[in-house]
């Protein structure tokens, strides 16, 4: 069954604590955001290519990494507007972007640790530019949930695999697993 980003985005809202006052101050500071973005976009790359296996995913020799750079300042300055005010646009945007990095393979290993590079370069600009606690604070929430939808893009893409070409039930594969984890 398809996932239902919307009603995803709002349960990671309230799992997150992504608050109504969280959004007002980004969107408040959204310009900020969008001029930083060039930074944050550089120390992201810069990290992912200090990283063999990453970094030979994004030079292919076919201009990946100036694509990437360009979506990368978009996403980035996203976060911060929220697209339609975190609705169905910013849902659906943050579930394909979670397909994208399944289709090429890149997992929770690469994901995770780059998105805490994100937030870390952030916080530093953040202290440097004199922003207050109130925008760290939001800007670490959305992330999260950025982070969450392309995690969880694996779990539904494996286990809708499994289930198309198995014709197993839901309930099925959930003791699978159970019992394949009690094994390892
Ligand atoms: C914080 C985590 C990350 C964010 C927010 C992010 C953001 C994005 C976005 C917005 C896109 C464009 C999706 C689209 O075409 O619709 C993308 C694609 C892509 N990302 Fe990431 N990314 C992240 C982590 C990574 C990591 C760890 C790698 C590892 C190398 C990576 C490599 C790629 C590649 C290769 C593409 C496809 C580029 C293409 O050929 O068009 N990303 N990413």
């Amino acid at each position: 069954m398809p996932l239902e980003t919307l009603a995803f985005l709002s349960t990671l809202e309230q799992r997150v604590g992504l608050t109504d006052e969280n959004k007002a101050t980004l969107k408040s500071q959204a310009d900020w955001g969008l001029q930083i973005a060039p930074e944050m976009a550089d120390h992201f790359y810069a990290y992912l290519g200090r990283d063999a296996e990453m970094s030979a995913i994004l030079h292919d020799g076919n201009g990946r990494i100036h694509r990437l750079r360009e979506t990368f300042i978009q996403w980035f300055h996203e976060m911060f507007t929220g697209m339609d005010d975190w609705g169905q646009a910013y849902a659906d945007r943050r579930w394909k972007i979670g397909l994208v990095h399944v289709r090429i393979g890149i997992g929770p290993q690469h994901v995770v640790p780059a998105m805490a590079t994100v937030i870390h370069e952030v916080e530093k600009r953040i202290q440097v530019d004199g922003q207050n606690q109130a925008l760290k604070e939001a800007l670490s929430r959305i992330c999260m949930i950025d982070l969450a939808f392309i995690e969880q893009a694996y779990v539904e893409v494996s286990s809708d695999a499994v289930l198309r070409e198995t014709g197993w039930t839901q309930g099925l594969f959930r003791r699978l697993i159970a019992t394949g984890a009690r094994s390892m």
